[in-house]
């Protein structure tokens, strides 16, 4: 069963491992196989560098710039609601309570460490080069990435919360101008026993989001 992970024992995926999961990634349907996605994948000197200005302006609190909307605002009761019982779900998981302000930043701040993944892939597309549909093949191009990273018993979590900061992304990936970094995706081989791989996230029973059509009324 798929699930996020967002904790990584340290050691390198290899290059011919990483090249051949990107491959089969790129085998996803696009619309008309217009392939509108780029892939990045930083580590080595240059994801540390990235790390250490993210905690930087997590800990300084720099203003965010997201350059594109994920959600819609105001967010649909439903979607707000399960977006908050996760939260909490995930904290009481994690043994944090709601008053410990500190746990809660150190918690918050996981996401700009990139869960100390060694190795981050940042999926992009070119700017101003997009429809709406353009957002949903990389949707499966990052869902095959996925499940290919899963087929090799390695983990990962997709984040847009780092998205805040598209100029330090721009600072240190060369060539990235004319690009908007869609999300990330920190991966490597799960650690098993840390406490935040154990959490389950629930899900909506299926009548809740299907139906079969058939009979005619
Ligand atoms: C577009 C997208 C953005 C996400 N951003 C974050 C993020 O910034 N931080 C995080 O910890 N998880 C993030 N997630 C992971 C979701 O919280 C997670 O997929 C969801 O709670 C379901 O849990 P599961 O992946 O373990 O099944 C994101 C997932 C998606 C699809």
């Amino acid at each position: 069963m798929r699930k996020s992970v967002r904790s990584f024992t340290g050691e390198m995926v290899p290059a011919n491992v990483v090249q051949d999961l990107v491959l089969a990634a790129g085998r996803a349907a696009s619309s008309k196989n217009t392939q509108p996605w780029k892939l990045v994948l930083v580590q080595g000197q240059v994801l540390e560098n990235l790390r250490t200005d993210y905690i930087t302006a997590f800990d300084e609190g720099k203003k965010t710039s997201f350059e594109y909307i994920y959600s819609p605002d105001p967010m649909p009761e439903a979607y707000q609601k399960r977006a908050v019982e996760l939260g909490k779900a995930f904290l009481i998981h994690k043994g944090i309570g709601r008053e410990d302000k500190e746990k809660r930043k150190e918690h918050d701040k996981e996401n700009f460490k990139f869960f100390g993944a060694k190795q981050v892939f940042f999926l992009a597309i070119n700017k101003g080069e997009y429809g709406q549909g353009t957002f949903l093949d990389c949707g499966l191009f990052l869902q095959t990435l996925i499940t290919e990273l899963n087929s090799k018993e390695l983990g990962c979590c997709v984040q847009y919360s780092v998205m805040a900061y598209p100029d330090l992304l721009r600072k240190h990936i060369p060539n990235s101008e004319n690009l908007l970094f869609l999300l990330a995706l920190p991966f490597g081989y799960p650690k098993t026993d840390n406490i935040a791989n154990t959490f389950i996230s629930t899900r909506e029973p299926l009548e809740n989001f299907f139906r079969v059509v058939e009979n005619v009324i």
